[in-house]
């Protein structure tokens, strides 16, 4: 069974008066520990699917299945039990998070609002999932403004386990992070998926890091699937304008590379 399965998925804004689709009859699946891109330009849609998905905003047409459950349909306590299996990791976790909270406070959340362990159990809990993210367990007394950017980035995936998800929705979680951070952190992606069969929706503009990540790979062009396929097939031979375009401005070497 797949992890997630979007069907004509639809979303529509106004702009200057007029409606038009940022999302347009969308659909793909993800299975469970597979990662799934999703690429395009600045204003194709990206971040729009990642909301839909996360529930942060309501489609105008579609359906979107969690573990064979029709999400849009939950409410109440089933939709909260699900949405801890659906966590996410964005671009910028000093937005995301209260930059004056501690990183164990950070961490400590999602594990008192899903009731995951006890109150007396969870330092134990936080210096465990700081662990697995590569962090020293002294770092979670510090603030999150106080830390650096790939740490930060590092304790967004430690808060995004906590809950033991499914899945994890990544929008250009690692294009703030310079080069050799960014390889680190995708580095702990590919293990953390590998060791708990999480899926990701890996949304970035940057098809080096997809090629190096991503088993598949949409690619959008103004809120439609101009094309989709195995990712090391699709950067090697791009059939849509839209992919063509994409491949071209990517530099060769990051094309090339086995
Ligand atoms: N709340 C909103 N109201 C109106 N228009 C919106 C809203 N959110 C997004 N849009 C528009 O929808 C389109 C898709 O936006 P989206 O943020 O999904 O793009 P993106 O592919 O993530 O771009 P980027 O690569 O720049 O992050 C854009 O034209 C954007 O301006
Ligand atoms: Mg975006």
């Amino acid at each position: 069974m797949s992890v997630l399965t979007v069907s004509s998925l639809a979303k529509r804004y106004r702009r200057g008066g007029k409606p038009f689709a940022a999302v347009d009859d969308v659909s793909f699946e993800i299975n469970p520990a597979e990662t799934l891109a999703v690429a395009g330009p600045s204003g194709s849609g990206k971040s729009t699917i990642a909301k839909l998905v996360l529930r942060l905003i309501e489609p105008d047409a579609g359906r979107i299945d969690f573990e064979g459950q029709d999400l849009l349909a939950l409410s109440g306590a089933t939709l909260r039990a699900k949405r801890a299996k659906v966590q996410m990791v964005f671009q910028d976790p000093l937005a995301a998070f209260n930059p004056r909270a501690t990183v164990a406070r950070v961490l400590d959340d999602p594990l008192r609002t899903h009731n995951i362990a006890s109150r007396a159990d969870r330092p134990r809990r936080i210096a465990a999932l700081l662990e697995r993210v590569g962090l020293d367990a002294g770092l979670a007394a510090r603030a999150i403004h106080e830390i650096s950017g790939g740490q930060r980035q590092r304790v967004a995936i430690a808060r995004a386990i906590a809950t033991r998800p499914s899945l994890i929705v990544l929008d250009e979680a690692v294009s703030a992070l310079d080069v050799s951070v960014r390889g680190q952190i995708l580095e702990l992606l590919l293990d953390l998926q590998r060791q708990e069969r999480i899926a990701y929706l890996f949304i970035s503009h940057d098809l080096g890091v997809i090629r190096a990540v991503a088993h598949r790979v949409v690619i959008l062009d103004a809120g439609r699937i101009a094309e989709s396929g195995d990712a090391r097939d699709v950067i090697a031979k791009p059939q849509s304008a839209i992919g063509k375009a994409l491949v071209a401005a990517t530099p060769r070497l990051i094309r090339n590379r086995p």
